[in-house]
């Protein structure tokens, strides 16, 4: 049964449709009409008949490529909902660089747009499963269709958990709680590295949200497996994102980019997540 509001979404959408001129509600055409075209609102129909969404609620980002909203899922849990909405010429520049090389996604970068959506959407899914499986931080994935993905929300009734650069600016970071999320966080760029055999490739304060004092990493879609030819060079600029925020930002004393490389590479610690 697709619930009522989704329904009302989309008899909504399927009007605003038929006559452009009618629309009234500014809410509901920043969601609708804007946002998603016929194909993602049948796939949002889809996930709900799929028993995997049941309902869609607010927006919690708007970014150019993918929004993401809070749902509710079957038993009323709440739920993340990425939706891929664009391919912008930039977007295609910035992937090749992490698709170049890499034999299994190569050939997706003279997909037309849509189909490199939804390839995507499946690749972040795909390395969202491993990163959970091998027991890192991140949104437990729950299901995917087309261009949406579907994840555990990071946060509470809606409201989303602060990036690690928002609870900085909020002055929120005190140097103890920080340097202690910062040894969290090179432990999680451990485990990517050695259990799932994973560099993340896009790490930043801006792609780490902390929720109950523990680091949630985020936007996986383009991180690459150890055999991709820039791994190296890509673990090594993740880390030097991350330390260079903790130093320079927060001032903490910490070790040199080099020193965590080395760490995470061939440290001792490193060792036990063979
Ligand atoms: N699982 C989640 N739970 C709650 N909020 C999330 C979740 N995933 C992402 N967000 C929010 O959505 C924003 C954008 O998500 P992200 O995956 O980083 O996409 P983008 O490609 O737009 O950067 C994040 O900065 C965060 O605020
Ligand atoms: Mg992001």
């Amino acid at each position: 049964m697709v619930e009522k509001d989704i329904e009302e979404i989309i008899d909504r959408k399927l009007s605003i449709r038929k006559d452009e001129e009618r629309i009234k509600d500014k809410d509901l055409f920043e969601v609708v009409e804007e946002v998603f075209d016929r194909r993602t609102v049948l796939a949002v129909i889809e996930l709900c008949r799929r028993k995997c969404l049941k309902r869609l609620k607010g927006v919690v980002s708007a970014g150019k490529e993918a929004r993401v909203y809070w749902a509710k899922g079957p038993n009323n849990e709440d739920l993340a909902v990425k939706i891929y909405l664009t391919v912008t010429a930039e977007f295609r520049k910035s992937i090749w660089k992490y698709i170049k090389g890499d034999p299994r996604y190569e050939w997706i970068g003279k997909l037309p747009r849509h189909k490199l959506m939804v390839v995507w959407c499946r690749k972040e899914f795909s390395n969202l499963k491993r990163l959970y499986k091998a027991g890192v931080k991140v949104p437990k994935p729950v299901c995917w269709y087309q261009n949406i993905l579907v994840m555990e929300f990071v946060g509470r009734e809606g409201v989303r958990a602060p990036l690690l650069k928002e609870l900085y600016e909020a002055g929120s970071l005190t140097e103890d709680f920080a340097e202690k999320l910062f040894w969290k966080i090179v432990d999680q760029i451990k485990r990517m590295y050695w259990r799932a055999g994973l560099v993340h490739a896009d790490l930043s304060e801006y792609n780490i949200m902390v929720w109950n004092d523990e680091p949630y990493i985020i936007d996986v879609s383009q991180a690459v497996r150890l055999d991709h030819p820039n791994a190296q060079g890509f673990l090594y600029r993740d880390i030097y994102n991350i330390v260079r925020f903790f130093r320079e930002d927060v001032g903490l004393d910490i070790p040199s980019p080099d020193e965590i490389y080395k760490d995470v590479v061939e440290g001792e610690e490193g060792r036990e997540y063979e």
